[in-house]
């Protein structure tokens, strides 16, 4: 019954994506090579007891610097309880939160989508859950550090393949604290069942290290007529703690964690000066303190620099990247992670297309395993400001040591076995007197 209702659904998705195509043309326009390995679609299964109030696709986000948001999904309607505590199976604490749902098109309706924020916590300590009353599956999450050091994995363009599933493997034994995602998650592309999948696939690290992320173009999933409302799926499934930053969207937020400075953007969200984004980046540079947090780094999605030939001339990156690089610049943003190419390519210190001591390092790592393929073309010679780019799946870690210094690595899946390509040392901008400026704190 399942496998005929998943065929219906598929059918009445097909005719939305091709009609999507016609309107999304120049995003999937570009032609990568064919996917070695499989597509993954992970069904739900149901717990020993084929309980339908099973949690199923937890993951976790940081709220504020010591909550925690657990979000997981079920098929019946259960209460929104998670119990929590520091001792296995002793719970001392629980707390609830709220349900939610939704409809895509007129075919799919979604799960329950339960959403707890469980704390205060202590940092760098392990606590045992679980997600509603007796759900028969126990979970663990270890919270981040309250200070140096911290390490974070980063990927991009994640999607659900066997690549992808190297990548998360290769992830769980990198003991990160909390991953950074810079968009393109689950590659559902108006299918929503995929999204469910992606949940299931993702569940055994994001229930125990918080994913923070933001969005790519694959979770825009908005078809005129059929389905006019942008982020639907991603925004019920993927809440990110925004209101804590005085955003007032799920696209765009920033959060302190042992201090570093995080900003998520988005990049098919309004960027320009007259923008909300615009003005809550600017306010939120603003109330930085470089002495809490000396490092800062932002994630979005389609890069700002690039010089693979996949995805150049895109809105997205070139007047998102002329409409906010210098807020990035004055502030003197260490890092920016983006995605969106499927390849891995990292630029030296840049402002304004030159090589600049005192701008962002540009990382591009979307290359996290998705069923697109690599991009593989490079614009010949390479730009001098281009240091290393290399067209294989993989994934980043960014630990951060002290107030100072960071190592980027960057680890490529050779043949499953994750192999260091590409690692840097880093020194923060807030530690170099060559880049103070007038009124940093
Ligand atoms: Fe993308």
């Amino acid at each position: 019954m399942g496998h005929v209702r998943d065929l219906r659904l598929f059918l009445l998705s097909a005719l939305p994506l091709a009609f999507a195509g016609l309107f999304f043309g120049g995003v999937y326009s570009y032609n990568r090579p064919p996917v070695l390995r499989k597509i993954l679609s992970v069904p739900h299964s149901y717990g020993d007891d084929h309980n339908p109030a099973s949690p199923q696709q937890v993951h976790i986000s940081l709220v504020g610097e010591d909550k925690m948001r657990i979000s997981w999904i079920t098929e019946s309607s259960t209460p929104a309880t998670v119990e929590y505590g520091t001792s296995p199976t002793k719970y001392e604490s629980s707390a609830n939160g709220t349900t939610s749902s939704y409809r895509y098109s007129i075919v799919y309706k979604s799960g329950e989508i339960h959403d707890v924020v469980i704390g205060p916590l202590k940092p760098n300590t392990l606590y045992y859950y679980r997600c509603g009353p007796a759900s028969g599956r126990d979970f663990t999450f270890k919270t981040p550090p309250a200070q140096f050091p911290i390490k974070f994995a980063v990927v991009g363009d994640l999607g659900q393949t066997e690549w992808t599933d190297s990548t998360l493997q290769h992830i769980a034994k990198s003991n990160y604290d909390m991953l950074l995602l810079p968009g393109d998650l689950a590659y559902a592309d108006f299918y929503q069942p995929f999204w469910d999948s992606f949940g299931r696939l993702v569940e055994p690290l994001a229930s125990q290290r918080p994913w923070m992320v933001t969005q790519g173009n694959h979770e825009v999933e908005k078809i005129p007529v059929i389905h006019s409302k942008p982020f639907t799926a991603y925004n019920a499934r993927w809440r990110m703690p925004f209101e804590q930053s005085g955003s007032d969207s799920n696209l765009y937020y920033s959060f302190n964690v042992a201090g570093v400075h995080i900003i998520m953007l988005s990049s098919y969200t309004d960027f320009d000066p007259s923008s909300q984004q615009y003005k809550w980046l600017e306010a939120d540079m603003g109330q930085i303190d470089r002495k809490i947090t000396p490092w800062i780094v932002v994630l979005v999605h389609a890069p700002w620099y690039n010089t693979n030939t996949a995805h150049q001339g895109e809105k997205e990156s070139d007047e998102m990247k002329a409409s906010m690089e210098g807020l990035l610049y004055q502030a003197r943003v260490d890092v920016v992670f983006t995605g969106h190419v499927h390849a891995y390519e990292r630029f030296t210190r840049v402002y304004n297309g030159k090589a600049d001591n005192c701008g962002p390092v540009h990382i591009t790592i979307g290359d996290g395993g998705n069923r697109e393929g690599l991009a593989s073309k490079y614009e010949d010679p390479t730009p001098d400001i281009s240091i290393f780019r290399e067209a294989s799946f993989g994934h980043g870690q960014f630990e951060v040591v002290n107030a100072t210094h960071a190592l980027w690595t960057w680890h490529r899946n050779d043949d499953s076995s994750a192999f260091v390509s590409d690692s840097i040392w880093l020194r923060s901008l807030s530690s170099d007197p060559a880049c103070q400026y007038r009124g940093q704190r």
